[in-house]
C-alpha cells in the first residue's frame, strides 16, 4: 500500500463504549417492568449456555451510578445503551411505567453530568412478551403502532438530552437467529416467516425514523447493522460470483432498504421464485423510501470467505474448509445446514486460510474492519458510527486482583488503526462504541465469553459479589482517549 499520512480523528470523536438493557440491567421483573421474549426464552431448558440468563445479568439496574464513574474515570466521550422497551410499556401498548422513565432518565442525567455523549438504542432485541403473544412481535403489522408509541414516548422523555440513536440492532442477526435457527427467540425455523418479519420490522424502522425526525427534528438516528465484507475463496469467477451474492444476502438485503427505501433485485427475485418473498405493498415502499437514516451505525466483528456452492457445482469438489459454528451469529450457515437456507444455494461458507481466530472461532480481521467502512461509505454516503467492535475471551482474574488482557488491547489497537485509515481515505466517521464497557451476559455463551474493560466478579452459576475491576485494556483505553 501506498504511504499515507494517517489523518487525525476529529476533536469531537465519540470515544465510546456500548451494551445493550438485557445483558447488563438485571432486575428483570422489579419497578413493573414486564417480561421480555429473551426473559422467557432463556428458561426454557437447552436454550442457552448452561441456563444462564439475564435476571441478574451484572446489576446495572442498581448499580448504574458505580459504572459511570468508572466511564467518567475512563475519560469516555459516549455510552451507547439499549432500552428494555417492557421496562417503559410492560404490556407493550399500554400504559407508560414512569419508574422505567424515571430509570433512563436518571442514567441519562448521571452521563450528562460526566460529560459523556448517551447513545441510545431503541430495539436491541427484547420486545415485550406480551407483544408477541398478542401480535405474534415482528411477525404482524399491528405491531408497528406499538412500537411507535414506545418510541414517541421515549423520544418524549429523552429527546432533549439525547442526540444520537439507534432504531434496530443488528436486524440481520436477531431475525435469522430468530426465525430461521431458533436460536432466539422466537424460537422459529421458517424462512418465510423470517422475511415476512423482516419486512415489518423494516417498517417499524422507518416509522420510528420518520416520527423522530418529526418530535426531534434537529438530531441524528440511523440502525446499527452487523456488517461483513464478503471475500471470495479464489479469484476462479465462479467464486468470486458466490462472494457477490453472499454479500447480497447477508448485507445488501438490509443496508440497501436502509439507505434506499428498495430491496435488492437480485435476492429478492430469487425469493420470488422461492416463493418466501415478504409482501411488499406500494404504501410500503412509499414509506421504506420516505425514511432517511442520518447514520448508520455499524457493528464489525469480521467478514465471511464464499466459495461456489457445492451443490450447484459437484464437479468443483470440496477443496476449502466449511465454515462451522453453533453460536456465531453472523454465519449465514452454522451448520449442515442446507435445509435451513434454501434460498442460499448461491455460496458456501469457508475459512479464511489467512486469518486467525478468537477463542470462539470467530476470524480477526483487522483490515476488513477498513475494507467495511470504506464500502459501506463509498455506496451509502451517509456519516458512519462504529456502535460495536471488540474481542470475546476468557479473562482471568489473577490472585493479586489484575486482569491482563493484553489480547484485548492488541485486538482494539489493530482495529482502530485500520479505522483510522479508512478516516485517512475519506470516510466519515463520528464515533467508536467498543463493545463492550463491562463484561456482560452473552446471548448463547453465558458469562464466560467477555468483552468488557471492566471485569465483574460472577460466572455463570455464581453472581458471587458483582463487583467491577477494571482491567488492563481500561487504563490503555484511557490513556488511548486522552492521547487522541
Ligand atoms: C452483537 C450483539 O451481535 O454481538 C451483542 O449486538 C453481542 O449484543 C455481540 O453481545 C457479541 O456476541 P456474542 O455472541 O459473542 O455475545
Amino acid at each position: 500500500m501506498y504511504y499515507q499520512k494517517l489523518k487525525k480523528f476529529p476533536k469531537n470523536f465519540l470515544w465510546g463504549a456500548a451494551s445493550a438493557a438485557y445483558q447488563i440491567e438485571g432486575a428483570w421483573n422489579e419497578d413493573g417492568k414486564g417480561p421480555s421474549i429473551w426473559d422467557t426464552f432463556s428458561k426454557i431448558p437447552g436454550k442457552t449456555f448452561h441456563g444462564t440468563n439475564g435476571d441478574v445479568a451484572v446489576d446495572h439496574y442498581h448499580r448504574y451510578k458505580e459504572d459511570v464513574d468508572l466511564m467518567a474515570k475512563m475519560g469516555l466521550k459516549a455510552y451507547r445503551f439499549s432500552i428494555s422497551w417492557s421496562r417503559i410499556i410492560p404490556d407493550g401498548d399500554g400504559e407508560v411505567n414512569q419508574a422505567g422513565i424515571e430509570f433512563y432518565s436518571n442514567l441519562i442525567d448521571e452521563l450528562r453530568k460526566n460529560k459523556i455523549e448517551p447513545i441510545i438504542t431503541l430495539y436491541h432485541w427484547d420486545i415485550p412478551q406480551a407483544s408477541q403473544d398478542k401480535y405474534h412481535g415482528w411477525e404482524s403489522r399491528e405491531v408497528i403502532e406499538a412500537f411507535k408509541k414506545y418510541c414517541r414516548a421515549v423520544f418524549e422523555a429523552y429527546g432533549s438530552r439525547v442526540r444520537y440513536w439507534v432504531t434496530f440492532n443488528e436486524q440481520n442477526v436477531f431475525t435469522a437467529m430468530g426465525y430461521r435457527w431458533a436460536s432466539h427467540p422466537p424460537n422459529v425455523t421458517d424462512i418465510k416467516r423470517m422475511y415476512a418479519a423482516n419486512h415489518i420490522v423494516n417498517l417499524a424502522n422507518a416509522e420510528a425514523i420518520n416520527l423522530f425526525h418529526q418530535m426531534v427534528p434537529n438530531d441524528q438516528i440511523g440502525p446499527s447493522f452487523g456488517y461483513g465484507p464478503a471475500y471470495p475463496i479464489t479469484a476462479d469467477p465462479k467464486d468470486v460470483l458466490a462472494a457477490d451474492n453472499a454479500d447480497d444476502f447477508n448485507n445488501n438485503w438490509w443496508l440497501d432498504v436502509y439507505c434506499r427505501g428498495k430491496y435488492p433485485t437480485l435476492v429478492m427475485n430469487h425469493l420470488k421464485n422461492l416463493g418466501v418473498a415478504p409482501t411488499v405493498t406500494f404504501e410500503d415502499t412509499k414509506l421504506l423510501k420516505s425514511a432517511k437514516p442520518d447514520f448508520l451505525g455499524i457493528n464489525y466483528y469480521h467478514g465471511g470467505t464464499f466459495q461456489q456452492n457445492q451443490i450447484e457445482h459437484p464437479d468443483k469438489g470440496n477443496q476449502h474448509e466449511k465454515k462451522i459454528s453453533k453460536t456465531d451469529p453472523y454465519l449465514m450457515q452454522p451448520k449442515d445446514a442446507q435445509a435451513q437456507t434454501p434460498e442460499t444455494p448461491m455460496f458456501d461458507s469457508v475459512q479464511n486460510p489467512y486469518l486467525d481466530k478468537t477463542q470462539w472461532g470467530w476470524e480477526i480481521d483487522p483490515i476488513g474492519f477498513r475494507i467495511t467502512l470504506r464500502r459501506v461509505y463509498e455506496k451509502y454516503q451517509l456519516p458512519i458510527m462504529v456502535t460495536e467492535n471488540g474481542l470475546g475471551a476468557q479473562d482471568k482474574l489473577e490472585a493479586n486482583g489484575v486482569i491482563n488482557d493484553q489480547y484485548r488491547i492488541d485486538y482494539l489497537q489493530t482495529h482502530i488503526i485500520e479505522m483510522q485509515r479508512a478516516l485517512t481515505d475519506g470516510v466519515d466517521i463520528l464515533g467508536y462504541c467498543a463493545w463492550s464497557f463491562t463484561d456482560l451476559l452473552s446471548w448463547l455463551n453465558g458469562y464466560k465469553k467477555r468483552y468488557g474493560f471492566v471485569y465483574i466478579n460472577r460466572n455463570d452459576d455464581d453472581q458471587k459479589d458483582l463487583a467491577r475491576i477494571p482491567k488492563k485494556s481500561f487504563y490503555w483505553y484511557r490513556d488511548f482517549i486522552r492521547k487522541n
